[in-house]
């Protein structure tokens, strides 16, 4: 059968090789998809070695998406621009494809719990590594505003200007520094790792729009201090759960070309959080 695996290091907490056997038993398909720590120094030869042994795809998780966007042959326009990749498929002729489907995974995400981005003020918070990935597939819904806001003010102010060429004029795109914030928003997302550490960027009480929807790319069994913040503000929270699902079926569809229903997984990794 045809072999998938995600790459990582570490690898083992890893929810991807559950997520993609439970998309593979939606249709009785009969791939198999398995976690492998590569090492920290090789990864083009760990990917080398997947294939000579069966292998059709990946993803690719921390701290490799950069070295995977390296090795590959041809890459999708949005992972070229993201400068980092999370797919790989191997083309019948051998060759290695590229592609980044973090941003489409949020959007994706927005959009099953019914925001609607076309016209929408939204705030980005953090200028990494994650945030790069999602400002294309956020433009590409049209909103009215994209801010991102970062602690080094350079970085969101740099991003910015490397998607400036995306922008149709449509969208109003800057960044900046926390202290040049300025509500209401309609959609924050919180891309920094400041969740980690049980930090919160310093924001305006007055950040949320009526109605609006505040978004954490991490999850946990508890809401994050982001989400507990913003629900005491009036937003709606939204943790990143779903987008991790739906970056996956975007992967999985690549590699399958089946779009795998992604709500009864939602619902299988909410009840395993602990
Ligand atoms: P990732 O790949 O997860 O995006 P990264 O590239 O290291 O990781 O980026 C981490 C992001 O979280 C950055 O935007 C970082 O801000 P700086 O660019 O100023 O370093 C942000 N970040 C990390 N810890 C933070 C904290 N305690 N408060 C605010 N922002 C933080």
């Amino acid at each position: 059968s045809d072999r998938y695996c995600v790459f990582g290091h570490p690898i083992g907490h890893s929810k991807s090789p559950q997520i993609h056997t439970a998309f593979a038993a939606q249709s009785a398909d009969t791939m198999t998809y398995t976690a492998i720590e590569a090492p920290k120094d090789d990864f083009a030869g760990a990917w080398r070695e997947f294939v000579a042994a069966g292998g059709r795809g990946a993803n690719v998780t921390v701290p490799f998406k950069e070295d995977a966007f390296r090795l590959c042959e041809e890459l999708s326009p949005r992972a070229r621009r993201a400068g980092a990749v999370n797919t790989l498929v191997l083309g019948k002729d051998g060759r290695t494809f590229g592609d980044t489907t973090d941003g489409i995974g949020l959007v994706r995400d927005l959009q099953y719990h019914g925001v609607i981005l076309a016209g929408a003020r939204v705030l980005v918070l953090g200028a990494g590594g994650a945030v790069r990935g999602v400002i294309e597939p956020l433009l590409a819904e049209g909103p009215a505003e994209v801010m991102i806001a970062n602690r080094t003010a350079e970085k969101a102010a740099g991003l910015a200007t490397d998607f400036a060429a995306l922008n149709d004029g449509q969208t109003r795109l800057h960044g900046g520094g926390f202290d040049a914030v300025t509500g209401p928003f309609d959609v924050v997302v919180n891309g920094t790792s400041a969740s980690l550490g049980g930090d919160l960027p310093p924001l305006p009480d007055d950040l949320f729009a009526p109605g609006a929807t505040a978004y954490d790319m991490m999850y946990g069994a508890k809401p994050t201090v982001f989400l507990v913040w913003a629900s005491e503000r009036g937003a709606r929270p939204v943790d990143g759960l779903g987008m991790l699902v739906e970056q996956a079926a975007e992967s999985f569809y690549q590699w399958r070309q089946r779009r795998p229903d992604t709500a009864p997984v939602r619902e299988m990794l909410r009840q395993a959080l602990t």
